[in-house]
């Protein structure tokens, strides 16, 4: 598919407190997911798209991240020299993925001032942006729907997924007007964060925007938010208020997301991706199985 977005922006700059101690020499972003990079899988979504140019937004502490997008000569001379073909692929697979690119956050200001340091590779272009916290299942084409929906309204776009109410105060939500499109809605408003029980809807933001240019300006004027960051989510609800830049329309996604960000849902990701493969779900399913029984019988 054709569009008209060329650039992925990726940010990386988080310290990954929640996954700690694991997270104290490793980026989060390393943290395997079965067996392969959380991040792997951020980027190989972009290049599915039709988007190989990804600009990681990273901070201090993030080299484990370059070296696994870079080539690792020695490595893929020894498997070489063992005629290990299929461990070659496997190392060479991330470094002929995506033409990868770096800034550094600098400040740890918050996502929208990460989102903000893209600016001079992003240029005047509408562009991506993928969070690494959420993966999503390679099977449902979320960002090619959201880059067709901006291409077609000329709008920024964020995806959107009902969440449980009781998980609503994690997440931006969004206030939406029905569209003439039964997956499209119409942004109306936007808050980070919303303290538990205040929540205005279900309706959540996950980790991915198509975005406009003119969201730069708007970052620059954003004030500090919810945890004294610049939100993303603060600059789209002016955004969504603007009707010359097209406003913020959301694609409500109901396909097969999975949660890294915090370790429960790490955990579950994991179980839930390894059921599906071919080489480990069989006996994972088979073992899950013996074990719930036993956990049924002998509950803790
Ligand atoms: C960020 C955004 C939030 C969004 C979430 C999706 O929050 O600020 O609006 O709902 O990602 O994962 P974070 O989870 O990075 O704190």
């Amino acid at each position: 598919m054709r569009h008209t977005v060329t650039k992925v922006v990726v940010p990386a700059a988080g310290l990954g407190t929640r996954f700690l101690p694991a997270t104290k020499a490793l980026p989060k972003e390393m943290l395997p997911v079965v067996d392969k990079p959380a991040i792997q899988y951020v980027v190989e979504e972009a290049v599915r798209a039709g988007l190989p140019d990804v600009l990681f937004v990273t901070g201090r502490n993030k080299n484990a991240l370059e070296n696994h997008f870079d080539r690792a000569t020695e490595l893929e001379q020894i498997l070489v020299g063992k005629g290990d073909a299929a461990r070659l692929q496997l190392v060479c697979e991330s470094s002929a993925l995506a033409n990868v690119h770096y800034v550094r956050q600098g400040d740890p200001l918050g996502l929208g001032h990460a989102v903000l340091r893209s600016r001079d590779h992003v240029g005047d272009d509408s562009f991506a942006v993928l969070l690494g916290d959420d993966l999503i299942d390679g099977r449902d084409r979320l960002l090619e729907r959201m880059l067709q929906v901006h291409d077609e309204r000329d709008t920024c776009v964020v995806a959107l997924m009902e969440v449980d109410p009781a998980q609503a105060h994690l997440y931006g939500i969004a206030t939406v007007d029905a569209t003439d499109e039964a997956d499209v809605v119409r942004v109306r408003g936007l808050v980070e964060k919303p303290p538990a029980g205040t929540a205005p809807s279900n309706l959540a933001i996950v980790g991915r925007y198509v975005l406009k240019p003119e969201i730069f300006p708007v970052l620059e004027q954003t004030a500090p938010g919810r945890g004294s960051e610049i939100q993303l989510t603060d600059a789209l609800l002016t955004m969504a208020a603007d009707d010359e830049v097209g406003g913020v329309h959301g694609v409500v996604f109901r396909g097969r997301r999975y949660d890294t960000g915090d370790k429960l849902d790490y955990i579950k990701a994991n179980v839930m991706l390894a059921c599906e493969r071919e080489d480990l779900g069989p006996g994972l399913r088979a073992w899950l199985r013996e074990y719930v029984e036993q956990l049924v019988l002998e509950p803790v």
